[in-house]
């Protein structure tokens, strides 16, 4: 038995949020597995030098714009001749408390966390139900596991991952194998960029392994996820937070 075949070889997969964090990360081990990535986001500068890096396919695309998703899904299947998998990483996160949630706020996180997910996969799935073990990831989070207070909004919208993704399971089986990720904290811009470049002190205490995960770990979830080695699990959330949530 050779323990050199890569486990992707030859799948096409869309990945989104793929200029940045976990998006990028995922990407990146895909391409390194084999997998022709189809690299979907709406930051253009930070999308050129990861398509450069995993030869992969950069389609400037807003998750919340579900013509644009239609046309960009349709054009990738069509180039390549069908489509193996998708990874709905796109999202955002808006801090705040009830009070402080407006509508604006409100409906951005949920059309790009939840609306921009359902986009994807309503385009994806007729190209996905023609191929063989095709896939889809969904990046939930902790955060609709065991909500805090400080994002209403994300916690609704990663909930709504978390139902949507059972719903879909259920209805698109057995052709594709639909589940979530629940990452727990994540060394991303996501989290950097809103704590002036610094991972919030003292996150860590709340997890048994004492400290927060690389986007790469995350990858390697969602690469078992998209992989053979997952091949009768569906319609499940798993939580990849050292501990987080368990307790
Ligand atoms: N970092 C964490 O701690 C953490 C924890 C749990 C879940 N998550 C989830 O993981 C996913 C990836 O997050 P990350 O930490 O890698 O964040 P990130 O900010 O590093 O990357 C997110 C990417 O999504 C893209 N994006 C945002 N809005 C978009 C839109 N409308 N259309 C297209 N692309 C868009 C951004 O340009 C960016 O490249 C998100 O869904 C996030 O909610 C992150």
């Amino acid at each position: 038995m050779t323990t050199t075949s890569k486990r992707l070889s030859g799948r096409r997969i869309i990945v989104t949020g793929a200029a940045s964090g976990i998006g990028a990360a995922t990407s990146r081990l895909f391409a390194r597995q084999g997998a022709k990535v189809m690299l979907f986001d709406h930051a253009v500068e930070r999308l050129a030098p990861i398509a450069e890096e995993t030869g992969g396919t950069p389609f400037i695309v807003d998750v919340r714009d579900s013509a644009a998703v239609n046309i960009a899904v349709a054009k990738v299947a069509e180039e390549n001749d069908g489509l193996d998998g998708l990874v709905n990483a796109a999202g955002i996160i808006v801090s705040g408390t009830l009070a402080e949630t407006t509508d604006d706020i409100w409906q951005r996180v949920l059309e790009v966390n939840l609306f921009g997910t359902f986009y994807l996969c309503r385009a994806a799935m007729p190209y996905l139900q023609k191929a063989d073990n095709s896939t889809i990831v969904n990046i939930s989070s902790g955060a609709a596991l065991v909500p805090s207070s400080g994002s209403p909004s994300y916690a609704a919208s990663k909930g709504g991952v978390i139902a949507f993704t059972k719903a879909i399971a259920m209805t698109c089986g057995p052709e594709v194998r639909v589940n979530a990720i629940a990452p727990g904290l994540v060394d991303t811009p996501l989290i950097r960029d809103r704590n002036e470049g610094q991972i919030p002190a003292g996150s860590h205490e709340r997890y048994a392994l004492k400290r927060i995960a690389k986007p790469e770990e995350i990858a390697d979830a969602i690469l078992f996820l998209t992989g053979p080695e997952s091949a009768f699990v569906t319609g499940i959330t798993l939580p990849v937070d050292g501990g987080r949530t368990y307790h």
